[in-house]
């Protein structure tokens, strides 16, 4: 199949990335962050999340975010929304008012544990509270993305089967989710696994409506996310500076890192519209205002000169 001409990189780094730190990030340094890569190119910024501040405080400040940034033409900021009481939120504060550009993302799971710890309900019950938002959202005009969480593996529940991925993403798909981001939530997944899983959701959903969303914790994020440009898919998910983990799975260590993405795919000669260096100011922004080094190999070689 080869792979693809131009990948479009989904940046989840101020909300997949920062919802699972420690300690309260400033409301500038999520808005400074987020506009940083736009400045780099990066065209879908995952601003935050509506979801119950006492699950995830950090996200609490989503609607300060939103009004905050400055919102480039072109550039995407897609939100999470549970249900309708998080989409009534993310109404209020402005999505769907500002253009076409707006996203929401839904998020469920093909594991029913983690759908339970995650969101408080069975799969079928996800799907049923997401069914009117997509429906609400579409009449508006609003893009939805659709998360499926687990697809390489659950945190409770061990392997999962690529049919039972292709099963909940075919529902998902057809309550109108324009795209459906595949998480390997705990970054269990290798390549043959992963491209396994792909081929099966291929089946039901068109692949160009297919992202990938790998997390590191093994190293195989990069290998993982080859496996899926030759299996032809073209959106990728990842965190500037490796950010993240998931507050409902243990031991799940950041999102693959933004910069070491890009090194990827610049040296295939694929097109993505990012800067390099406009991508290492917002990685030097955020590692500065959290007090580590970026998890990024690229970042730290291309910073400290050891790629010269
Ligand atoms: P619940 O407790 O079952 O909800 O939570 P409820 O409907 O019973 O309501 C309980 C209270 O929550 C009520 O308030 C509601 O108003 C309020 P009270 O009367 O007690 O004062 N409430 C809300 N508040 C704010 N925003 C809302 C909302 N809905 C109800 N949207 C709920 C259900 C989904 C809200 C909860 O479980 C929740 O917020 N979970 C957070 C999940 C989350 O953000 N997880 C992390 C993101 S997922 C992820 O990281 C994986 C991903 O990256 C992909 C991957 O890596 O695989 C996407
Ligand atoms: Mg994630």
């Amino acid at each position: 199949m080869g792979v693809p001409e131009r990948v479009k990189l989904v940046d989840v780094g101020p909300r997949d990335g920062l919802q699972n730190e420690p300690r309260a990030v400033a409301l500038d340094v999520k808005i400074g962050l987020i506009d940083r890569l736009a400045t780099a190119g990066i065209t879908t910024i995952e601003a935050g999340a509506f979801v119950s501040s006492k699950w995830v405080p950090q996200m609490a400040d989503t609607a300060a975010v939103l009004a905050g940034i400055d919102r480039r033409p072109g550039v995407s900021y897609p939100v999470l929304v549970p249900n309708r009481n998080g989409f009534e939120a993310a109404l209020a504060a402005g999505v769907g008012r500002v253009g076409g550009l707006d996203e929401i993302a839904v998020f469920g799971a093909v594991s029913e544990t983690f759908s339970r710890r995650n969101i408080n309900c069975s799969i079928a019950e996800s799907l049923d509270r997401f069914a009117p938002v997509a429906a609400a959202a579409r009449d508006r005009g609003i893009r939805v993305r659709g998360y499926l969480s687990c697809v390489l593996g659950c945190p409770y529940e061990g392997a999962v089967a690529p049919d039972r991925v292709a099963r909940v993403a075919a529902r998902l798909a057809a309550l109108g989710c324009d795209e459906l981001s595949l998480g390997d939530t705990i970054g269990t997944g290798t390549p043959g696994k992963a491209r396994a899983m792909i081929e099966a959701v291929a089946a039901e959903v068109p692949r160009e409506r297919l992202a990938v969303h790998f997390h590191d914790t093994y190293g195989q994020a990069l290998a993982n996310i080859y496996a899926a440009l030759e299996a032809g898919i073209a959106i990728v998910d990842s965190a500037v500076a490796g950010l993240g983990g998931c507050p409902y799975a243990k031991g799940a260590t950041g999102n693959v890192a933004t910069e070491d993405v890009l090194y990827l795919l610049d040296g295939l000669g694929i097109e993505t519209g990012v800067a390099m260096d406009g991508l290492l100011t917002a990685s030097r922004f955020i590692a500065q205002a959290l007090g580590r080094p970026p998890a990024s190999k690229a970042a730290l070689a291309l910073t400290t000169g050891a790629a010269s």
